[in-house]
């Protein structure tokens, strides 16, 4: 069992940990741009990463990163269209991706309001493959870094409990089942987010304490807590949690 190497920086608030995660975001696209001509991010849904994408858009965060060179994806997204106000796209694109100015040849989006789930995921493998290209092992693409969030069930990205999704390990994105949900989702699979550089998860409210010592401190279930799934080989993992989402850890490095 690959030993856990999340490095866990708490905050006062959501507004400070989304200035953190500015912070770094932009330290790791200047280091990833030293070294190659792109800085790949996937990016995540749900509502706590809108902070962290707003600051982004203004100085000194916005000044910070040459822009042009970023290309956008997505972890997960629901099966609707990229108007309706659950998108995952939508979202990143009223906070983050219109106000930069990032042209569509820098995004790939998932269709995720296609009929056909073979449809979705073909499309959007084919897209970032030709956005990121294949690597010599003609593997997942490799991405620079991904942003995670964490429900209150311990799931990340799409990756509910009990969900097919978690065995995947030929994909590195599927369609996937959540019952509980009465729904169909679309998400990167473990192999594909563990194949990440960096990982920064973003967790905010007390609401989450449980899930977030479950996930950190409990005994491994990554059934019952996905995101306990997410140990990059090569990679690190760092969290972003205010107090609340905090107040039930014993050890905070
Ligand atoms: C989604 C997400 C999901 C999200 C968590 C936390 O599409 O819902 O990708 O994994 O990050 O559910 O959501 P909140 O930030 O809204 O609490």
């Amino acid at each position: 069992m690959r030993k856990r190497i999340n490095k866990i920086h708490v905050y006062d608030d959501l507004q400070s940990l989304s200035e953190a995660a500015a912070e770094q975001f932009v330290r790791i696209g200047n280091q990833v741009l030293q070294e190659r001509d792109r800085f790949a991010v996937a990016l995540s849904g749900g509502s706590t990463p809108k902070r962290l994408f707003q600051l982004l858009t203004k100085p000194p965060y916005r000044d910070k990163l040459d822009w042009s060179k970023v290309v956008f994806l997505w972890g997960d997204e629901r099966p609707v269209p990229p108007d309706h106000p659950d998108s995952n796209y939508r979202m990143a694109c009223e906070a983050l991706l219109e106000p930069l100015g990032i042209k569509s040849e820098q995004i790939c989006r998932i269709p995720a309001e296609l009929e056909n789930p073979e449809s979705v995921t073909q499309e959007y493998q084919a897209c970032v493959e030709k956005l990121l290209g294949k690597d010599s092992s003609g593997e997942t693409p490799i991405l620079d870094l991904v942003l995670l969030g964490m429900g209150n069930d311990g799931h990340t990205a799409s990756l509910f409990p009990a969900t097919s999704a978690l065995l995947e390990t030929k994909q590195w994105f599927v369609s996937n089942v959540v019952v509980k949900l009465e729904t169909t989702r679309y998400t990167m699979t473990p192999m594909a987010l563990n194949r990440a550089r960096n990982i920064f998860f973003l967790v905010s409210g007390s609401d989450k304490s449980l899930a977030l010592h479950a996930v950190l401190e409990g005994p491994i279930d990554t059934q019952k807590y996905p995101a306990q799934l997410i140990r990059p080989a090569n990679g690190s993992v760092n969290w972003f949690v205010d107090q609340d989402a905090a107040s039930k850890l014993t050890a905070q490095s």
